[in-house]
């Protein structure tokens, strides 16, 4: 490979999965993969197929499908993660196989405190794990990559010796992961130097970096390490995973973009995708991304300051280090209107990077009508919020028909709703709340009866005005309500799941929202699996 180009492995389905409520259905982490490869990344890890049936069956339909384009495009690599042992490294082969390309990514903790409290293990017996756990990977697949979990903290000359074992069991990509997010950047890129000189047979290897962004230094370790000479950084959309989360590829993108002459690397990914598949994976996961967010926060390209707006007028380099149409940031502000037809708005989603099938235009089209009669000029960003609310949902189990609401200060804030069921059947409902929300989502609630507790609701504007769309994110976390303790259900049904709505009504958009949110619940539970499968719309 060109000693100038770093792969950019991406593994938002993997460890970005494992954020706090991150949870996407599988169609949902099919849409991101297909999303992934149309970026660009090298490298898709698709999931941890040991950790149930689900994961494993996500992974290998990536693997199938993503793995193995009909287009004769980019074939990404399609990896799957394994602890060390030979359960997880078989499921993990069984969920990859399929690919034209596939990995199997396998780990092992080598700090002395993983290695004393966690795993109960010597460096020894380290040692002897690594050897077998990666020959016995390398006998299944030509690709494998073997990460020393926790190396950050890791003694270096015991890290060493674990390397070489990895290397001469037939690993391919060596991983350096600072899991806890402890490293600064010196020591981190000095810690991928001393590997690059201490390590018989790593010429033949790539290096990694995963790093973690416990003290905010991820991106900048990252970096460290790729000057250090790693040529793959393990990365996520908008830095999402566990704790404060990964590295985000966005960052470490448009930095060796837009400082190339202090790297002079490339990559394979096309930056103009960046804010959209943002936009996508925020509105699957409902994590919403902060305004100060560098490359694909909403005020990443703002200038506030009169000063600022002053220089920007005379010369937009005076404040801006890169064009937000670089990475497919909005910035027309008058796109269409109430006399724009069907065709017109297929071109301009077009150029937004959308390839809608005639059913799913047909969707947007009808609320872009709807849209323009309540609301002057349409932007990018509202056709964004209408892509992402029509298109971009789980199987639609309970529809919302109809809502009305009466509130204010001089009653009992009522909702009625009425929803229509999977069988097609109509249900009203009327509820009294704190307000006009609470009384929508008790209505909801009184319908579906499925219990749940709402963990976080946000509303925003997506743009300026009025007549504005408002977006709704919630978070929803199911409580078991089976009398018969399932530990394996009761994971399932607890997990937090989002979802996501936009309308020119923040209660319609409220309760869209927690519709989506408790469709994707529902589906988890398995009382309605097949419908996912044919009811979700697919985005070519
Ligand atoms: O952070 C970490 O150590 C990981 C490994 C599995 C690579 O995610
Ligand atoms: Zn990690």
């Amino acid at each position: 490979m060109n000693g100038n180009y770093v792969r950019i492995f991406d593994t938002t389905l993997r460890d970005g999965e494992q954020s706090p409520g991150a949870t996407m259905t599988s169609t949902e982490k099919m849409e991101v993969a297909r999303a992934l490869a149309r970026l660009g990344v090298d490298v898709i890890e698709a999931g941890f197929p040991a950790a149930s049936p689900d994961d494993l069956e996500a992974v290998r339909r990536i693997a199938q499908e993503v793995g193995n384009p009909s287009d004769g495009n980019h074939i990404p690599i399609i990896c799957g993660l394994a602890r060390a042992t030979r359960n997880d490294i078989e499921k993990a082969w069984e969920g990859v196989r399929h690919a034209a390309r596939p990995r199997i990514h396998t780990f092992l903790a080598t700090s002395e405190i993983h290695m004393k409290h966690k795993l109960n293990m010597t460096r020894q017996q380290v040692l002897d794990r690594v050897r077998e756990m990666v020959t016995l990977a390398r006998s299944l697949c030509e690709d494998v990559e073997f990460s020393p979990e926790d190396a950050g903290r890791s003694d270096p000359e015991f890290l060493y010796q674990v390397l070489d074992e990895a290397i001469r069991a037939g690993a391919t990509t060596l991983n350096i992961p600072d899991t806890v997010g402890y490293t600064i950047p010196e020591e981190f890129g000095a810690l991928i130097a001393g590997i690059r000189q201490n390590t018989p047979g790593i010429q033949h290897c790539t290096i990694s970096v995963h790093c973690h962004n416990d003290l905010g230094l991820a991106t900048a370790n990252t970096l460290a390490g790729i000057r250090a000479g790693a040529r793959q950084a393990e990365v996520t959309i908008n830095g999402i995973g566990e704790r404060a989360g990964n590295t985000a590829l966005e960052e470490v993108v448009m930095a060796l973009n837009t400082r190339r002459s202090i790297f002079n690397l490339e990559t394979g990914v096309d930056p103009t995708q960046i804010v959209r598949l943002s936009k996508l994976v925020s509105n699957y996961t409902s994590i919403v991304v902060q305004p100060n967010k560098a490359i694909v926060g909403g005020n990443a390209f703002a200038h506030e300051a009169g000063i600022h707006q002053d220089g920007m007028l005379k010369n937009h380099m005076t404040y801006e280090i890169m064009r937000p149409e670089m990475v497919g940031a909005s910035q027309t502000k008058l796109v269409l209107g109430k006399h724009s037809g069907r065709h017109a708005l297929k071109m301009r989603l077009g150029s937004l990077g959308y390839a809608l099938t005639d059913n799913e235009m047909g969707l947007v089209f009808e609320r872009f009508k709807l849209l323009a009669d309540k609301k002057k000029t349409i932007t990018d960003a509202d056709l964004e919020a209408l892509v992402s609310s029509e298109v971009y949902q789980p199987p639609e189990l309970f529809a919302l028909d109809g809502l009305q609401v009466a509130c204010g200060t001089m009653g009992m804030p009522t909702a009625t709703v009425r929803l229509r069921d999977p069988q097609g059947q109509m249900h009203i409902q009327a509820c009294v709340g704190t307000g006009p929300v609470d009384a929508t989502y008790k209505a909801i609630d009184a319908v579906i009866q499925y219990p749940t507790s709402l963990q976080e609701f946000v509303v925003h504007a997506v743009t300026e005005g009025i007549d504005a769309l408002g977006e709704v994110t919630v978070r929803i976390q199911g409580e078991n309500p089976s009398p018969v303790f399932d530990a394996q259900k009761e994971t399932e049904q607890q997990r937090t799941y989002g979802g996501y709505g936009a309308d020119t009504d923040i209660i319609v958009a409220s309760a869209k929202a927690y519709l989506s949110a408790l469709n994707k619940i529902l589906v988890a539970s398995g009382q309605y699996g097949p419908v996912e499968e044919t009811a979700i719309l697919s985005v070519a």
